[in-house]
């Protein structure tokens, strides 16, 4: 390992265990790595969903041993960039982290702002803003929020790469970064680390330091790094594909086998109407009236 590649931590080459469906794989990586240099106490995630960059914070701090608590906010509801969802998703979300973070991950129902006095001013060692995504919406939310970060904390910002469909959270990004020490992803669409205060930590000081050419390799190896973990989310989306369409191939064997005992069924009543027929139509009277039945055919029909 190049010793000078301090971006380069074992922890930068650890994944986390769930891959939900999210636009945040690629940054997992780099999220591990984060928890390790900087060791928040205290986490707030705007905008959680699925809760993949929530998981991967938590996963990274569980195998650390590192005590930290993450407070994720979200309505449950779903915003126009992200969709709107039902209550699967948080009971999802919510089963996880109970099986498996309980005492880390703390899960706030509710709009943003609501949540807001829960949290005392530079509380928190770690933001991640990731809520709506235009311009006047992720400026509401920083404004809102950037008070809750303590001296030597950070601010992590999605989506800063996004300029289509009404994302304005880059031009948000190109006024901070002008002002504060931070470092740019490209990948994964886009994430800004933000510095607030004075930056503390010896690991972060380079990487907000990095001359070009050294934030060039520190941008192309977490994104070679996060390829493996955009790999693993296709992987997961798959495997979830191939149980659905088990669990809906065993429910039609289900089906197919009811079909088919019905049709038996009806087999056996239309053979036993066949021997009714049959033996009324051998039976004595039935002959004696044929006589009957053919002069009542001879005859003329009548409208
Ligand atoms: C892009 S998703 C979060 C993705 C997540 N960080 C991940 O790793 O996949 C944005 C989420 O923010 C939530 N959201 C947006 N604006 C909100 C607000 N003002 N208050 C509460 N939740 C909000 C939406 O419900 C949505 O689930």
């Amino acid at each position: 390992m190049d010793q000078r590649a301090f971006w380069l931590r074992p922890t930068s080459y650890w994944l986390p265990v769930h891959f939900p469906v999210s636009a945040w794989n690629t940054h997992a990586p780099f999220a591990a790595w984060l928890i390790d240099v900087l060791r928040p106490a205290s986490v707030v995630e705007l905008g959680t969903h699925m809760g993949f960059s929530c998981f991967a914070f938590a996963e990274a701090a569980a195998r650390l041993g590192h005590p930290m608590v993450i407070s994720a906010l979200d309505s449950w509801q779903g915003d126009d960039h992200a969709g709107f969802y039902g209550e699967d998703v948080l009971e999802g979300v919510r089963a996880i982290a109970e099986r498996d973070y309980p005492d880390s991950v703390r899960l706030v129902r509710g709009w943003f702002s609501e949540s807001r006095p829960i949290f005392e001013d530079a509380s928190v060692d770690l933001l991640h803003i990731d809520g709506r995504h235009g311009y006047e919406d992720s400026v509401e939310d920083y404004e809102e929020w950037r008070s809750v970060v303590r001296d030597g904390g950070l601010i992590l910002f999605h989506d800063i790469a996004e300029r289509e469909r009404g994302f304005g959270v880059w031009r948000l990004w190109n006024q901070l970064q002008r002002v504060n020490p931070s470092f740019t992803f490209h990948h994964g669409h886009g994430l800004g680390v933000l510095a607030v205060g004075e930056v503390r930590t010896d690991a972060l000081r380079k990487l907000f330091d990095a001359d070009e050419t050294t934030a060039e390799r520190i941008r192309s190896d977490f994104e070679r790094l996060g390829a493996e973990a955009e790999e693993r989310s296709q992987a997961a989306s798959l495997a979830e594909q191939l149980r659905q369409s088990r669990l809906h191939a065993t429910q039609l064997e289900g089906e197919l086998e009811r079909r088919i005992q019905i049709a038996e069924a009806l087999r056996g009543v239309i053979g036993e109407r066949d021997r009714q027929i049959h033996d009324l139509e051998s039976s004595t009277s039935w002959r004696v009236t044929a006589p009957l039945r053919a002069v009542g055919r001879a005859l003329p029909h009548r409208d």
